[in-house]
C-alpha cells in the first residue's frame, strides 16, 4: 500500500464521507416511507383524525360554558318553572286545572282495572318489531335527556337500565307516561327523592309513540321484556289530567 494514501486526514475524509452518504439515504428513505405511508390511509383514517379535532374543540366549548353553570341551582329551578306553569285553557283533558271541578270529578273517578294489561304477555319471547323499536328510540331522545342516553339516570331522572319498573308490570309504565309521578321512588334498592318536580305527564304522545317508547326501554341498555302495544296504552287513556302517580299508586314490580 502506498504509504502516502494512508495518512490521518485521508482517513478522516473517507469516515466523514461514509457517514455523509448513510445520512444522504437515510434521507431520502424516509420521505419515501413517509410517502408511501401516506398512500395506505384509508377515508377512515382521515375522518378519523377529523373527528378528533371537532371532539377537542367540542370539549373545549363545553368546559367553556361548564365554568359559569352551576348545575346545582340550574336544575331546580328549570324544574320548578315546570312544575309551577299551569295550563291555561281546558279542551284536552292533560290541560285540565289542578282544583277545578273536572280534576275534582277526575280524581274521584274508580280507580283503573289494569289486571288486563298487566297480564303475562301470550308469547313473551315474541320478536320485538324493529319498526316499534324505531318509533321508541327516536322519543327516547327526550327521555334520555334526564335518564341518561344509555338509561345509566343522571341529576334529573333515576336509571332505567335494569330498573325493576322497567321491566315490571305495563300499566305502571303506561300510567307514567300519562300522568308522571312524583315523590321518593325505589330503583334497584336506592331511593331516588331529589327530583323537585318529579317526572311531568308525557300525555301529548300518542299511543303508538308511548307503546314504542316503552317497548324500546324494555329492551335497550340489557333491559329484556315484552313490547307495549298502543291498544294497552289507548285503554288506560282515561287516566290522563289526574294528579301525578306516587310509588304508592303503582302496581309493585
Ligand atoms: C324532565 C325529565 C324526565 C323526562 C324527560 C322523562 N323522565 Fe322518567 N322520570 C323522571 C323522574 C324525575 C323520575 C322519578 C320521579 C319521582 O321522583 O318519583 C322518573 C321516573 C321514571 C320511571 C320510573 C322509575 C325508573 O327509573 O324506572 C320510568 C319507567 C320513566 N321515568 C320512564 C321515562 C320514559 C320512558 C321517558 C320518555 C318517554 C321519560 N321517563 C322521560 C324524569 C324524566
Amino acid at each position: 500500500m502506498d504509504p502516502t494514501r494512508d495518512n490521518p486526514i485521508i482517513r478522516f475524509n473517507t469516515f466523514w464521507w461514509g457517514i455523509g452518504t448513510f445520512m444522504i439515504f437515510a434521507f431520502l428513505l424516509a420521505i419515501i416511507w413517509a410517502f408511501a405511508k401516506r398512500d395506505t390511509q384509508t377515508p377512515e383514517d382521515v375522518a378519523g383524525v377529523a373527528r378528533k379535532e371537532i371532539r377537542a374543540e367540542i370539549d373545549r366549548a363545553q368546559a367553556e360554558t361548564l365554568k359559569s353553570f352551576d348545575m346545582e341551582k340550574a336544575i331546580p329551578q328549570v324544574a320548578a318553572a315546570l312544575a309551577s306553569s299551569k295550563p291555561a285553557a281546558v279542551e284536552k283533558p292533560e290541560q285540565v286545572v289542578p282544583g277545578s271541578p273536572t280534576a275534582q270529578a277526575l280524581s274521584e273517578a274508580p280507580a283503573v282495572d289494569v289486571t288486563a294489561i298487566d297480564a303475562p304477555a301470550a308469547d313473551p319471547d315474541a320478536p320485538i318489531d324493529p319498526a316499534v323499536m324505531e318509533i321508541g328510540k327516536a322519543q327516547y331522545m327526550l327521555c334520555g335527556a334526564c335518564h341518561g342516553q344509555n338509561g345509566e339516570g343522571g341529576p334529573a331522572g333515576p336509571p332505567l337500565a335494569g330498573s325493576e319498573w322497567v321491566t315490571g308490570p305495563v300499566s305502571n309504565l303506561i300510567r307514567i307516561q300519562l300522568r308522571g309521578l312524583i315523590g321518593p321512588i325505589t330503583v334497584k334498592g336506592v331511593v331516588y327523592d331529589q327530583f323537585p318536580a318529579g317526572m311531568l305527564p308525557m300525555a301529548y304522545q300518542t299511543d303508538e309513540q308511548i307503546a314504542g317508547a316503552l317497548t324500546y326501554v324494555r329492551n335497550s341498555f340489557g333491559n329484556k321484556a315484552s313490547a307495549v302495544t298502543p291498544d294497552q296504552v289507548k285503554a288506560l287513556r282515561g287516566e290522563v289530567g289526574k294528579p301525578q302517580l306516587t310509588e304508592a299508586d303503582l302496581v309493585k314490580p
